[in-house]
């Protein structure tokens, strides 16, 4: 590929399913035998919050027995080499993109390794399990929950990225069925934008008619063939 200084690429849960993590939209709707309303949503963490900690707890605690697969390695390779601007997106809550090396990463729905205070809103480096009541040792109150981003909340640092979609030449999505807002609609901004835009997913997304070009196909390949191709 030529002619292109800057990159933004947006990661969803097809990226870390070769590591063994579960995607979210199987055949049968269910993530981790649960419904994603259940689990990821401020009414379901009010209604029942032993449960929804309980849930990333267990999500939290898989992290350790995962590991990053070539296609976190290559965007981690490409971090290090590229020489423009670029900036990785991931809409997944795991670590496995800074665990391959990558820097220059946005956590846009959150992370399984951070509790944010609801009362404060100071956010905190977590491995341990999380009991619902947990104490912030920023405010001293009983306000500690997962740090992720729910159905209905505002996903983080959307100014950066709205800024680096702006200046992008090319963007890449991999990973993601796009089903959810706002990060299903970046294609569309980039595009906007000027960007060429390219998907890598094992089946058509739902934007898929979006995108200049589709590769499908497992990410463990795709992924690390993109990065040969953009490093020359
Ligand atoms: P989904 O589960 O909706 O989509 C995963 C996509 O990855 C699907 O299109 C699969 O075809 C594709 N896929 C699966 N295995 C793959 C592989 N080995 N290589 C390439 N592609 C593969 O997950 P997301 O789009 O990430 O939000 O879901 C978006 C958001 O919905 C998540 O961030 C989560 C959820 O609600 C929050 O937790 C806030």
């Amino acid at each position: 590929m030529t002619d292109i200084d800057n990159i933004v690429i947006l990661t969803g849960a097809g990226i870390s399913a070769e590591s063994g993590l579960a995607t979210f939209r199987g055949p049968d709707g269910l993530w981790e035998g649960h419904r994603v309303e259940d689990v990821c949503t401020p009414e379901a963490l009010a209604r029942d919050p032993v449960l929804v900690h309980r849930f990333y707890d267990e999500r939290r605690a898989t992290l350790g027995a995962v590991a990053p697969n070539a296609a976190h390695q290559a965007l981690a390779a490409l971090d290090r080499a590229w020489g423009g601007d670029l900036l990785i997106v991931t809409q997944n809550v795991d670590d496995l993109h800074e665990r391959a090396g990558a820097t220059r990463l946005i956590h846009m729905h959150g992370e399984l390794k951070s509790a944010l205070c609801a009362a404060c809103g100071k956010a905190v480096a977590w491995s341990d399990p999380l009991p619902p009541a947990s104490v912030c040792d920023g405010c001293a109150r009983p306000a500690l929950r997962p740090d992720i981003v729910f159905f209905g909340e505002m996903p983080y640092h959307m100014d950066r990225i709205e800024a680096a979609l702006q200046q992008a030449d090319l963007f890449v999505s991999v990973g993601t069925s796009g089903a959810v807002y706002p990060a299903a609609g970046f294609v569309q901004s980039a595009r906007h934008y000027g960007a060429r835009t390219l998907e890598l997913n094992l089946e058509p997304s739902a934007g898929s008619v979006y995108f200049d070009e589709s590769r499908l196909g497992p990410a463990s390949l795709l992924v690390p063939a993109l990065v040969q191709d953009l490093l020359g």
